[in-house]
């Protein structure tokens, strides 16, 4: 939970729930959904007290009312109505994509809005459950270009990483460990980066990590095996991701590139989007690592920008959409 005042986050509160379900390999949605409830009250009194306020000094509650996990959505989106109901408040609904969308553009400790540097754009989105790429035409304007057939960039990274034994979530550790790797020492596929288009796919990615491994298992017996694997896949996985970004930002004309979610931590992304970035003169902006996941302040940040705009608030009892499209 977050609290905010002209685009600046007096609070940002976050529960994390990675070590309860890391015993498990993946999300459980029961074990979230208490977690949740067990969370709400503690995690909204510590981001009142953090920004100094009460909560009738609330002028407008919003939550993410989609995509994601319904539970999820459910307890915040129920809990930020009932808010909004019990102090007499407006309610907004929304977006978590939009929300990643600029978060690149909040900087600074406690996170603050940019929205003064905005430019056009076009950003990528990648996490766990999603990847994206979006032209961003101007703030709340903007047009999906493409998404993942199947898997998401995030899920190839956690399910690779699973394949080879790694801790849950695999995404960190595997790009850890691919640092000190050869991205060269295995040849994995690049999946749909001759297409023209902008969709990803990589569940093909992931089946070729499989077989690999059936017919390679003592690769992962040697330190450097495991090193160089890691760093093989996770070339693959960037090579397509850096490639569809660029082409888009070229052919669509735009200065700036962006990019979000959970993913954008990866070392080596980062790296590549600065190289390519610099090489074909975009300007790079990426969230910052804490703001990269999941976050209340980027949601927060962006219902006071719609407030402003539009005034327009959403039902009380508007329904959660966890199959909303960008
Ligand atoms: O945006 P996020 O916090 O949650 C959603 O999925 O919505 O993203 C989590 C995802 C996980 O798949 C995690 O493995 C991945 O982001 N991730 C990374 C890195 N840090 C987090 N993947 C690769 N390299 C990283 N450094
Ligand atoms: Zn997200």
């Amino acid at each position: 939970m977050a609290v905010i005042n002209n685009g600046r986050a007096l609070a940002n509160v976050v529960a994390s729930q990675i070590a309860l379900h890391a015993e498990y390999g993946g999300v459980v949605p029961e074990l979230a959904t208490r977690e949740h409830l067990r969370n709400f009250p503690p995690v909204a009194n510590a981001a009142l007290k953090q920004a100094g306020i009460e909560a009738p000094d609330i002028e407008v509650a919003c939550s993410t009312a989609g995509p994601g996990l319904p539970q999820a959505l459910m307890m915040g989106s129920r809990a930020a109505q009932g808010f909004a109901f019990a102090l007499n408040r407006p309610y907004l609904a929304i977006h978590h994509h939009e929300a990643h969308l600029y978060s690149p553009w909040i900087s600074g400790e406690p996170p603050e809005a940019q929205w003064d540097e905005f430019e056009p754009n076009v950003s990528l989105i990648v996490s766990g459950g999603h990847t994206l790429l979006v032209h961003v035409k101007g703030i709340c304007d903007h047009e999906v270009l493409g998404g993942t057939l199947d898997d998401a960039a995030g899920e190839c990274f956690d399910k690779t990483a699973k394949l080879m034994g790694l801790p849950y979530p695999g995404g960190p550790v595997l790009d850890k460990l691919a640092e000190e790797g050869d991205p060269e020492a295995h040849a994995f596929p690049r999946p749909l980066l001759k297409n023209p288009g902008y969709e990803f796919s990589f569940s093909g990615l992931k089946t070729s990590v499989r077989y690999f491994l059936r017919d390679n298992p003592k690769v992962l017996e040697e330190d450097s095996g495991l090193k160089d694997l890691c760093a093989s896949i996770r070339a693959a996985i960037l090579e397509v991701l850096v490639a569809k970004t660029i082409r888009a930002a070229k052919k669509l004309g735009v200065n700036c590139v962006t990019s979000s979610g959970g993913v954008s931590c990866n070392a080596g992304l980062r790296r590549a989007l600065t190289e390519r970035c610099e090489k074909f003169g975009f300007e790079l902006r990426i969230a910052q690592p804490s703001l990269c996941t999941d976050n209340a302040a980027m949601v927060g940040i962006l219902a006071e920008r719609k407030w402003e705009q539009a005034r327009q608030p959403d039902s009380l009892d508007c329904a959660i959409r966890p199959g909303w499209q960008l």
